[in-house]
């Protein structure tokens, strides 16, 4: 199969994360702009690319699908950009990847007849390098115009990557669900942290003892899914233990306690879905989370 050669603008974390998958995957790699020469330069570097630059113009004539993988707010200013500079040409596919907006983002591209998509990897990129590898069997959604969305589908199935087609109107909402589930259990873990070190773990250690419990609560999730990967007290109808919990965050931690109450009385949902929940136990669990500080 004759692969699209591919450019890029914008060498970051998930763009050079891209960029190394497509290339281990044998697309050409023939351009990559950025914002700094450096960031350019390195992506560049490690895919063997010889063109890089921080002008887009250099990049955009030579590629057939072309990503613009800048952050969300410099999308649509980049892409009218080299419109105005007449950059694009008719077919040629210019994708972003970002979740939370729409392939419309990419407007001055389409009026100068390029097919535009969102292509947007259910991932979280922090090193390009680690990056590249979690893009394989990565989950990605796409929408925009079919002829690039079919280019989409052909790039996840050589990162043997499941595709999702998220309604342009429900883009946010699912943004902002992948957001709860990647940032904020770093959040979580972060308040748990904090917690523990009120608790005596010494700051630094305290994420290292939890680790092992994150990922055994993860490898569950894997196995056994939603909601049975749920334990612990609330899944019990332990209250006397959730009691204890509320006093000792009075105590020691009460800026803590709008957290837990609140993800508290999801659990307690989630603990009935599963079933097995002592009614009594559930009455009384329901009451103190409900009770104000
Ligand atoms: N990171 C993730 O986990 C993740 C996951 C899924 C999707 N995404 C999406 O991927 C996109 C990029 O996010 P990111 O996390 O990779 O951001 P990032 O690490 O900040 O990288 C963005 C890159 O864009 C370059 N840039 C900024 N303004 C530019 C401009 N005007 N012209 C050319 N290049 C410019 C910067 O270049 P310099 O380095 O040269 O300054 C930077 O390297 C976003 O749409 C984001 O929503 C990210």
């Amino acid at each position: 199969m004759t692969r699209r050669k591919i450019g890029l603008i914008g060498a970051g974390s998930a763009g050079t994360a891209l960029i190394l998958a497509l290339h281990d995957k044998g697309y050409p790699i023939v351009g990559i702009a950025s914002r700094t020469l450096a960031s350019a330069e390195r992506c560049a570097r490690w895919v063997g690319c010889e063109r890089f630059s921080t002008d887009p113009g250099a990049v955009v004539p030579l590629a057939d699908a072309l990503f613009i993988a800048t952050p969300d707010d410099a999308i649509r200013e980049v892409c009218e950009g080299i419109a105005k500079q007449g950059g694009f040409r008719a077919r040629q596919i210019v994708a972003h990847l970002s979740g939370a907006l729409t392939a419309d983002e990419l407007e001055a591209a389409r009026a100068c007849g390029a097919k535009v998509m969102a292509l947007h990897p259910m991932q979280t990129f922090a090193d390009p390098q680690q990056g590249a590898k979690n893009m394989i069997g990565a989950s990605f959604s796409l929408e925009g115009d079919p002829e690039a969305v079919a280019f989409g589908r052909e790039v996840v199935e050589a990162f043997f990557g499941r595709v999702f087609v998220i309604p342009k109107d429900r883009k946010a909402l699912y943004h902002a669900a992948l957001c709860v589930a990647s940032n904020y259990l770093v959040t979580v873990a972060d308040l748990a942290a904090r917690m523990l070190e009120r608790a005596g773990i010494e700051k630094g250690a305290a994420l290292e003892a939890m680790l092992p419990l994150i990922q055994g609560t993860v490898n569950n999730l894997a196995r056994d899914g939603l909601p049975l990967a749920l334990t612990g007290p609330i899944s019990r109808g332990d209250a006397a233990t959730i009691a204890r919990h509320l006093n000792a965050m009075e105590e020691l931690a009460p800026e803590v306690l709008d957290f837990y109450r609140t993800l508290g009385k999801e659990t307690v949902r989630l603990a009935r879905e599963k079933g097995g929940l002592d009614p009594e136990g559930e009455k009384a669990i329901r009451r103190m989370l409900k009770k104000a500080k």
